[in-house]
């Protein structure tokens, strides 16, 4: 892994921006995003960029179950409003929250991931090492299914509604072996409610119990922290 410590989101937006630069200047054209508070600063950056995405295509790691696209907690909602209404893309892809069907939009959900190889997925981190919303003991050979969410993950996100009963209390996530097919994989974390988990992801064990622990398996991923998150790192 390459770990780039930085001062505050901000710079670590600055950096997150250059790694989305440089992998477009190589090619790249099928981009896997995250909501959540830690790429807000990147994307900002890329919002205010020349970069074009309108011949590219991105895909996103999860949705809440039972939140329309126009419902402003959900995530299509952060991501039209943070990224797509400033700068589109020909094609995005975001897990229906309101899908009749649960069972066959995971499936659906597959083949667009199949069908588009994701080049750079970035990441953020939960307070207890999920990544999208794969909670600990989610198997690493997971695709997309749909997760119970953990109390620790409610409480969390409780912060963007009203009250802790209106956080749905499922989602739909991409799986872990569909993030780890990423050819490049950008992590970003700030502040010290995540030092406990991103020493965890670099330093312990590859174990289900941190589910981001499996990128220690990846040979092209990019971390960006700063000083808080970085503090109970050994080395
Ligand atoms: C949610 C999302 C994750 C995100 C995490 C951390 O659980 N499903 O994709 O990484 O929150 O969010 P934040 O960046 O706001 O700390």
């Amino acid at each position: 892994m390459k770990i780039i410590i930085v001062k505050d989101s901000n710079e670590g937006g600055q950096k997150g921006f250059e790694v989305f630069q440089k992998a477009k200047q190589s090619g790249a054209k099928v981009f896997g995003l995250a909501t959540g508070s830690t790429p807000i600063t990147t994307y900002q950056n890329i919002c205010d960029s020349d970069l074009d995405f309108t011949q590219d295509v991105s895909i996103n790691l999860d949705e809440y179950v039972g939140l329309a696209a126009n419902n402003p907690q959900s995530y299509h909602y952060f991501m039209q409003k943070n990224w797509f209404d400033k700068k589109p893309f020909k094609r995005s892809f975001v897990p229906d929250g309101k899908a009749v069907d649960i069972s066959k939009e995971l499936k659906y959900y597959d083949q667009v991931i199949n069908n588009h190889p994701v080049d750079l997925q970035i990441l953020g981190i939960g307070r207890n090492g999920h990544i999208g919303f794969n909670e600990p003991g989610t198997p690493f050979d997971s695709t997309t299914h749909e997760v119970a969410l953990t109390k620790s993950t409610i409480d969390a996100n409780s912060r963007f509604f009203d009250n802790e009963n209106e956080v749905p209390k499922s989602a739909i996530s991409m799986g872990l072996s569909s993030i780890m097919k990423s050819k490049h994989i950008l992590m970003e974390a700030y502040g010290e409610k995540k030092a406990k988990a991103i020493q965890a992801m670099i330093e312990g064990p590859v174990t289900p119990e941190v589910p981001a622990s499996i990128l220690q398996k990846h040979d092209n991923v990019t971390v960006i922290i700063d000083e808080a998150a970085a503090s109970l790192l050994k080395k």
